[in-house]
């Protein structure tokens, strides 16, 4: 296949990140005869910077032209604590998600077996956990109507029944794939927007009885998921409650810094981490690059490349069992490597095996 990449490496340690999904993108294609050019674009504040807006005209056209967007992070203190300001980065982030039509975010939660003794959880709670949340990424008080001033503000939590339906068959497709359980999670017992969500959840449960479907508050579904994370398989839920509860699904495999995902819907999809620009260690080289190297590995799955999405989650997993870690999954801190350390580790790895 000819790969057009979409290079969105933005702020923090984005710009360290994204060189490792490179250089495993071009290991991979090297490997399995795959054609990639990249087109770097400027987003967040970076992009503010040099152009006063998040997400400009120039880098929503490189994104619309290309297979794939290559997503790392977005976020700059500089923009923190300043309610003040009315443009930052993060608005950058939103606005792709927006003009890209990408209302479905996966969120793959699972546990690395070398890992197990980092998480805060105890290992018998938490090995073999393996799920999926489906955030809707396009909607509720996200996009709402907003109101600011210093009296009064608010943000409307809106869903149309078209924007449930779509990120519902999203979910039933996964769950249909997977092992045929699907989680609804909302607060139907409070607000009017997840009393839609339900009600439109029971309608599709009933056409699709090959997949058992159960309801959630999301209250009790962030107790349930460390309490019991094995319950769950495929999980779906509005914008924000899916902001929420991937954070927390995060920590359950060790660190942040190994969750992908996938964007998806109408445009052209963005794969990145769910972890954020980590300011404090820009330009430090002690990042994790492996949510960004396995968001590399959900974009060849996306074109349907199971292998070398395999070739990738294999190389991840030997690069952890030989203990080529960035210091917040080292075994031994002291022996931690560095952020391109790893990145080449795997790139080499991959390639070896051609
Ligand atoms: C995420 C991030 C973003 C979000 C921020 C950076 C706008 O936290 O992708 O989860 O809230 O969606
Ligand atoms: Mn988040």
């Amino acid at each position: 296949m000819k790969f057009k990449i979409a290079l969105l490496a933005g702020d923090g340690i984005g710009p360290e990140i994204s060189r490792e999904g490179v250089k495993v993108m071009n290991a991979v294609c090297g490997r399995f005869g795959h054609d990639v050019v990249y087109a770097p674009a400027l987003v967040g504040a970076a992009a503010i910077d040099a152009t006063g807006d998040p997400f400009p005209e120039a880098t929503y056209e490189i994104c619309r032209d290309a297979d794939a967007v290559l997503f790392s992070a977005v976020g700059d203190p500089r923009f923190d604590n300043r309610p003040d300001l009315k443009v930052r980065p993060e608005q950058g982030l939103l606005a792709m998600r927006k003009k890209l039509g990408l209302f479905a975010n996966i969120r793959p939660v699972t546990t690395f077996a070398s890992l197990i003794h980092k998480s805060p959880l105890r290992e018998d709670i938490v090995s073999g956990a393996d799920f999926v949340c489906i955030r809707e990424l396009t909607g509720g008080m996200y996009f709402g109507e907003k109101f600011e001033s210093d009296e009064r503000a608010y943000d409307t939590c809106a869903y149309t029944r078209g924007e449930i339906t779509r990120i519902l068959k999203v979910a039933f497709d996964y769950a249909r794939r997977r092992r045929g359980h699907l989680t609804v999670v909302d607060k139907a017992n409070v607000l009017a927007s997840s009393r839609l969500w339900r009600k439109i959840g029971q309608e599709m449960a009933a056409e699709h009885p090959e997949v058992k479907t159960d309801f959630m508050y999301v209250d009790n579904a962030s107790m349930r998921m460390i309490q019991d994370p094995r319950f769950f398989d495929v999980m779906v839920t509005e914008n924000t409650f899916g902001d929420i509860l991937t954070d927390e699904g995060s920590v359950i495999s060790g660190s942040m810094g190994l969750l992908p995902s996938a964007s998806i819907g109408e445009g052209t999809p963005v794969f990145e981490p769910i972890h954020g620009s980590w300011p404090e260690a820009a330009g430090k080289n002690i990042a994790n690059p492996l949510a960004q190297i396995l968001s590399v590995a959900m974009l060849f799955e996306y074109f349907g490349l199971q292998e070398e999405g395999d070739c990738i989650r294999k190389a991840v997993d030997a690069s952890m069992e030989a203990g080529v870690c960035t210091p917040d999954i080292a075994p031994d801190p002291a022996k931690a490597v560095g952020t391109d350390a790893v990145g080449t580790w795997i790139a080499d790895f991959i390639s070896r095996k051609a």
